[in-house]
């Protein structure tokens, strides 16, 4: 992980339509020096259903979610998302431009960063990443409020 991240996790998840895209970020964390876990799919060769290989992600995060992140791909980012924030204490987000990457940490400290591999630029992604993983949450009160909020209704809608 990065210098702003810490000791925590980051892992890795796709399906086959963004099989390339997690190729392309593993260059990109390699040649940053952050170390990450890719939790598949391992190849590209046949088709992959994102909740399966998001859910090893999420669920990682799930159990961790103050301190591990992750980056989930699909093809347009909205499947990988839709399956992430299924998971207790997981809130994913889908990064389109620079302003929503440091947002979704800024506002409401989001523990997994979501894209598409067939509908968003190799280049865009990886500096959405960067941006991602080295922004801190705001801790601003109002911020704190309203995820707490977020927790409040998974409690609610558990029982
Ligand atoms: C796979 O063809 C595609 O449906 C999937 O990658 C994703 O875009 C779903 O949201």
């Amino acid at each position: 992980m990065t210098e702003g991240v810490g000791k925590k996790m980051l892992y890795l998840a796709s399906d086959h339509a963004a099989f390339g895209l997690k190729g392309e970020l593993e260059k990109e964390l390699d040649a940053m020096g952050v170390k990450y876990d890719d939790l598949g799919v391992h190849g590209g060769g046949r088709k992959a259903d994102y909740p399966e290989f998001v859910g090893k992600a999420a669920s990682k995060v799930s159990a961790n979610p103050k301190s591990d992140r992750a980056i989930v791909m699909c093809g347009t980012g909205m499947g990988a998302c839709i399956a992430a924030n299924k998971y207790p204490h997981v809130r994913a987000a889908l990064i389109y431009n620079d302003g929503t990457a440091a947002l979704a940490r800024e506002h409401n400290d989001a523990n997994i960063a979501c894209f598409g591999g067939r509908e968003q630029d190799g280049r865009d992604v990886k500096r959405w990443v960067r941006i991602f993983l080295q922004t801190p949450f705001s801790g601003d009160e109002r911020h704190v409020r309203r995820i707490a909020q977020i927790e409040e209704s998974e409690r609610n809608a558990r029982r």
